[in-house]
């Protein structure tokens, strides 16, 4: 899992968004982080400690004085052990206190004390987030060093209260800066990557298609590891039920015409493209404006060629890196090379849906990566976030040597 081994302290200050730090801790946890959490006492007010302990699985710091000293979590174990401080909510208060160097109880002494990069998440009333000493208190942090997950505008914590910035900023882009902060890598910048993703629809008449079982699980995953590495993603893909990753220009497509030309749109800005849509090679030869009755005959239904668009674009890619998928129950290493040379890649990734953990919808793949450049390499069952990781840093290198090959020249 992508956050496997990270240690993660979150700090917990009173506010009402505390409650939507529970879903942090969840999140975080399922993709593989340790969490080891630390109140102040008016957080209390808003979650119980036990919260905290269930979702983390770790007891709860509260005071300097509970008796955690003497079982080895002093607020210098805890500011050592972790690889990111996510402070989540952040009052005003706790961004001031730091801010002016105070450390009074455990939180604010190990936020002090830590070394490792500490996130705060304010979330409070925006005339108190619009303070121009709350601001200047920011500025002052940020300049240190301490990053920032800004508010949200929105509807604040009483409907009293309306709308306005304070909110909690949400929780996929919290999550989005806690991967960055600890996976992300500048190695894309000035890269524009372009990814599909998802299955296409091919109509025969207003009511049905053909399509096929793509989840889009692992084009959202690819597209979510180049926006970790600092490139300018845009993302198309064909009917889901994702989330978008935060920062990704995102579009939705039907069929493979639409795909067309939705990357046509896009291609000549773009350096990378990774095409992991699931794109039908077939679609009906005529599209019926009205649904179409049964008989009590046989219908035979005429199919049509699409345009293969990676093959096409494989004509023209120029310097670009062209990274396609390969679907093959038989023979899938030299069906997928075949592909590589066919549609002028620079990498195949070869799956076979039949092997258990590579199915259409799991969370799990098993890949083959099949370069120009390099033995094929056999990949284990990971999930799909993992190895979109790896394909991206096999891109990486690949932008590397490129650049490389350029500057010798
Ligand atoms: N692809 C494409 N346009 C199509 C069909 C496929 O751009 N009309 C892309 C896919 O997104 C994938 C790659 O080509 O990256 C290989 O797709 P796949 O369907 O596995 O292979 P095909 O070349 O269509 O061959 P076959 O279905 O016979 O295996």
């Amino acid at each position: 899992m992508v956050l496997d081994a990270k240690k993660i302290a979150v700090g917990v200050t009173g506010g009402i968004a505390a409650y939507k730090t529970c879903e942090i801790i969840r999140d975080v946890k399922k993709l593989g982080a340790e969490v080891r959490v630390s109140m102040t006492e008016s957080a209390k007010n808003f979650v119980t400690e036990l919260t905290f302990t269930s979702l983390s699985e770790n007891p709860v710091i509260c005071s300097l004085f509970d008796g955690h000293e003497t079982r080895g979590i002093s607020h210098i174990d805890l500011a050592r052990w972790c690889d990111l401080f996510l402070v989540c909510p952040a009052t005003a208060n706790i961004i001031g206190k730091v801010a002016a160097g105070l450390a009074d109880d455990f939180l604010s002494t190990t936020i002090m004390a830590t070394e490792s990069p500490v996130v705060f998440c304010p979330a409070m009333n925006s005339s108190m987030w619009t303070n121009p000493l709350v601001q200047e208190n920011v500025l002052k942090l940020k300049r240190q060093g301490y990053r920032f997950v800004e508010p949200d505008w929105g509807t604040l914590a009483t409907t009293a209260e309306g709308e306005g910035w304070g909110r909690l900023a949400s929780v996929k882009r919290i999550l989005h800066n806690i991967k960055y902060t600890l996976l992300g890598t500048s190695e894309l910048e000035n890269k524009r990557v372009l990814v599909t993703a998802g299955p296409t629809r091919e109509s025969m008449d207003p009511v049905r298609f053909i399509s096929n079982h793509s989840s889009g699980k692992m084009g959202f995953a690819l597209a979510e590891a180049a926006k970790l590495r600092s490139a300018a993603v845009t993302l198309i893909a064909g009917p889901n039920h994702l989330d978008v990753p935060d920062g990704v220009k995102y579009q939705r497509i039907t069929s493979v015409e639409d795909l067309k030309d939705a990357i046509y749109e896009e291609y000549d800005q773009t350096h990378i493209l990774i095409m992991a849509a699931a794109v039908s090679d077939y679609r009906p030869k005529t599209r019926l404006s009205h649904k179409l009755k049964k008989s009590s005959h046989e219908h035979r239904l005429d199919l049509e060629r699409t345009t293969d668009i990676l093959a096409e674009l494989g004509k023209k890619k120029e310097g670009r890196i062209h990274v396609g998928f390969a679907l093959e129950t038989e023979n899938g290493v030299a069906e997928a090379t075949k592909k590589l040379h066919a549609k002028n890649l620079d990498m195949v990734v070869l799956n076979n849906p039949l092997e258990p953990g590579a199915a259409f919808d799991a969370d799990t793949n098993i890949v083959t990566i099949i370069s120009t450049d390099r033995e094929p390499e056999n990949l284990p069952k990971l999930t799909k976030d993992a190895v979109a990781g790896v394909i991206l840093d096999r891109i990486c290198e690949r932008v590397k040597h490129n650049y490389q090959k350029a500057a010798a020249v």
